[in-house]
Formats: structure tokens, sequence, C-alpha cells
């Protein structure tokens, strides 16, 4: 974990296929990070503004919202370059970030969310744009809209979420896909769907490559969601071959950043919650199951690579550096403690490991191979988990600072 190299990143994004996704790291940071836990990683910071939609007052117990009248600075684009976007599931964890890249970048982008998980507040700092559109709208409802591309990520991701109700998320799966696409075949807009490394099930394969068919329980718990992208896979690629509809599939591993909600039994957040709290961190099993995972920058680059290629077969986008739960949690106490130490803030003793039993159908090992997305793409991520890690400690800090969590 620690093998990586760990310097400042100061750009994300590459300029590749025509279309340059660049942006400032300290930008993006300005939109999710509080202003006083962004002085800290960049003294010079000049965006404070933006991060600062509502203020805790300790004393009172309230929060002051304001509605914000500065915008961080987005690029003039040409007609020619500027592009109508649609992103659905714009309110969640990954859709947030990529709608902030692309607005930073000057295109116009249209957010359609039913906020099952997502909330407005991942995206309320764009409200009012002139660029922006949010659109509160389930995709099993037909929605039409002219645009030039179309990112679908509308799909409950977590087991907590996309279990609660499986029939519902089948249908976001099946019958949300199959109107985006609808829509996709009308505006001619191209299209890409997120579907996920759950494709491949419990695999007998490790690493996973694009071509492994996988090895699914298709009545299991995790069915729903699993089976429910296989199926969206196939009727994008239905749209494709008979329809001419220009399709894109990335298939996403494990992915972290901030506005992960903390809440939804994903690994990466119960561990820096339960370590921040000073409460016990749970590991399933006896931890010798391995992950892999990605930092959001990273993914959020992949995605826009792969739309703006010509690759149209399915693209793994995932870390390949693997660890052992254990191993992760680990790591995950000594930044949490790194983080409290340097706010002043130490923990009286270090937090416990404990084991708990292992869930149905969880996959033994998952690792993808990224051949495809360095070959096509050149994509590769540039943010060890580290890194990444130490980012979304700060983030969660400070949301418990100001009592949001
Ligand atoms: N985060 C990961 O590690 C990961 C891994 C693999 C794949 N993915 C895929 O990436 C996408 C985004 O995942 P995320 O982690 O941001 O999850 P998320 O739950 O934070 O975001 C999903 C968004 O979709 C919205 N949504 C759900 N059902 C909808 C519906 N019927 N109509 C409209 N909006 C709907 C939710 O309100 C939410 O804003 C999903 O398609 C997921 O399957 C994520």
């Amino acid at each position: 974990m620690a093998s990586q190299k760990d310097e400042n990143i100061q750009v994300v994004g590459h300029e590749r296929f025509g279309f340059d996704s660049r942006a400032e790291t300290k930008t993006l940071r300005s939109l999710y990070l509080s202003p006083s836990a962004n002085k800290d990683l960049d003294a010079n910071s000049q965006n404070q503004e933006y991060g600062s939609q509502s203020t805790y007052d300790k004393a009172s117990n309230t929060v002051k919202y304001t509605t914000l009248a500065n915008f961080p600075p987005v690029r003039l684009l040409p007609n020619s370059e500027r592009k109508r976007i649609l992103v659905t599931g714009g309110a969640g964890f990954v859709g947030s970030h990529l709608v902030d890249r692309l607005m930073l970048l000057g295109h116009e982008v249209t957010v359609l969310d039913n906020f099952f998980t997502g909330s407005r507040t991942t995206v309320s700092h764009w409200v009012g744009h002139p660029n922006f559109e949010l659109v509160r709208h389930d995709v099993v409802e037909p929605f039409l809209i002219e645009v030039d591309q179309i990112y679908h990520l509308a799909c409950p991701a977590s087991p907590p979420h996309y279990q609660y109700n499986a029939v519902k998320t089948l249908k976001t799966s099946f019958q949300g896909t199959l109107n985006m696409l609808g829509l996709a075949k009308r505006t001619k807009a191209r299209f890409l769907i997120s579907s996920t490394s759950e494709v491949y099930g419990d695999p007998e394969e490790h690493p996973q490559r694009e071509d492994y068919w996988g090895h699914v329980n298709c009545i299991g718990p995790r069915a729903c969601y699993d089976e429910g992208k296989r199926v969206a896979e196939s009727l994008t690629y239905g749209y494709s071959r008979q329809d001419g509809v220009e399709v894109r599939v990335a298939r996403i591993f494990n992915t972290f950043g901030p506005r992960m909600n903390p809440y939804d039994g994903r690994v990466v957040s119960n561990f820096i919650i339960q370590a921040l709290k000073g409460e016990d961190m749970t590991v399933y099993g006896d931890g010798s199951q391995t992950r892999s995972f990605q930092y959001v920058h990273d993914l959020v680059d992949g995605l826009i690579l792969l739309m703006n290629s010509d690759e149209e077969r399915p693209v793994n986008l995932g870390n390949q550096d693997e660890f052992t739960i254990l191993e992760f949690a680990e790591a995950v106490r000594d930044i949490v403690e790194k983080v409290q130490k340097e706010k002043g803030n130490p923990l009286a003793k270090r937090v416990n490991i404990i084991h708990k039993e292992i869930p149905q159908d969880d996959p033994q090992r998952r690792r993808p191979d990224t051949t495809r997305a360095k070959e096509t793409l050149q994509w590769q991520p540039q943010w060890s988990v580290r890194q990444g890690v130490e980012e979304m400690v700060r983030y969660y800090y400070t949301q418990i600072e100001e009592k949001k969590l």
C-alpha cells in the first residue's frame, strides 16, 4: 500500500481523443471539503466560498444555509466543443464527482435522479448555474430531452440499498436502461453505462479480464444487482447491434471517495467511520478475502476517457493493487490516527479490529485486469489507496465535526 508514489496530485484528467478533461485537484476539492479542511491542505486556497453552503453554529446547534452567488469558474468552450450531457444518477456518489468535472470543463449538464440513495446536496453548489439542470425523475419512466452524451449511472450500488427492494433494483436496471437507450437511439447520443465487477460474480479466474463470462448465482440475495447489470449490458449491445447506438460499457470495480454514504455498509466508509468514532472496526470472516479499491477521481478520468474513445467493448476500470481486508483495516486505522494527531485530537486508545460472520455470496477475491484500459485509453490509476483514504478521512472528519454525520 505504501509502495506507490505519494506526492501531491495537483491535476487530474487528460487531454485525449479530442476531449480535454483536465481539472485542478484543489478546485474539485473545494466542492466537497469544507473551507477549513481545504485550507489545511492548501494554504493558498482561493476557492473557499464554493464549498461553504452551510455553516454550523456549535453554541446554538443550528445550521445556516446560504444561497451561493458564486460558482467556480467553468471553461469557456466554443459551441462546436460544448456538449449537452445527461448524467442519470448524477446526485449519487460517483455521479456527483463526474458532474463536477463535466461542469468545470464547460459542458451543459443535466442530472436526472430520483434521490433514492443520492441527495440534492451533492450537486447543490451548481444549482442556478446556467449550464446546469437538476431534475427529479425516476429512470423507469421515459424521459425526453435533447442530448449529445448520456452517462447512465442511475442504480443503487451498495448491498443494503439494492437489496432493500430487489424488484425495484431489477426494474431500474432493465426498464431504466431500456428508457435511456431509447433516448440515445432517438437523439443519436453516445451512451455509456456504469456496469460493475459484480457481473463476474464470485469469479473462478483471477484477475478478471473482460472476456471472462462470470460465475453468478442468479437466485441469491445479490442477484437483483448482478443479473440486473448483466441484462443491462445485454440491452446495451442489443441497441448497438440492432439500432447502431454508439455504446460504451464501463465495468467499475470498488470505488471510494468523499460523498460516499457512510452508512451503506461499504467497507471503506465503514472502516473510516468506525475508526474516527473510536468504535471497534468490523472485519467479516477472518479478513483474508481480498479487494482492490480505486479512488473516485481516477474512475471519473476513466469514464470520461472511455466515453470519448472509440472503444465499444466492455472496459474494466479499477485499481489492480490487491489487499486483504485485514491489511486494509490496519492501514485505515493508521491513517485515521495520523489525521487525528494532525488535528490535535488524538484518540485515547487504539481502536480494536473485531471479526463477524461473513455474509452469503461475499466474493473471496476481486481484482481487475486493466490491460484493455491501459492499451486503448492509456488509462491507469494515479491515486494510491493511501492518498485516497487520507482525503476521505479528512472529509468524514469535517462532516463529523460539523455534526453532519
Ligand atoms: N461505487 C462503486 O464502487 C461502484 C462499483 C461498481 C459499479 N458502480 C455503479 O456506478 C453507479 C453509481 O454508483 P454510486 O456508488 O455512485 O451509487 P449511489 O447509490 O451513490 O448513486 C446512484 C444514484 O442513482 C440514483 N438512482 C437510483 N435508482 C434510480 C432510479 N430508478 N431513477 C433515478 N435515479 C436513481 C440514486 O438516487 C443515486 O443518486 C451505479 O450504476 C453503480 O452500479 C459503482
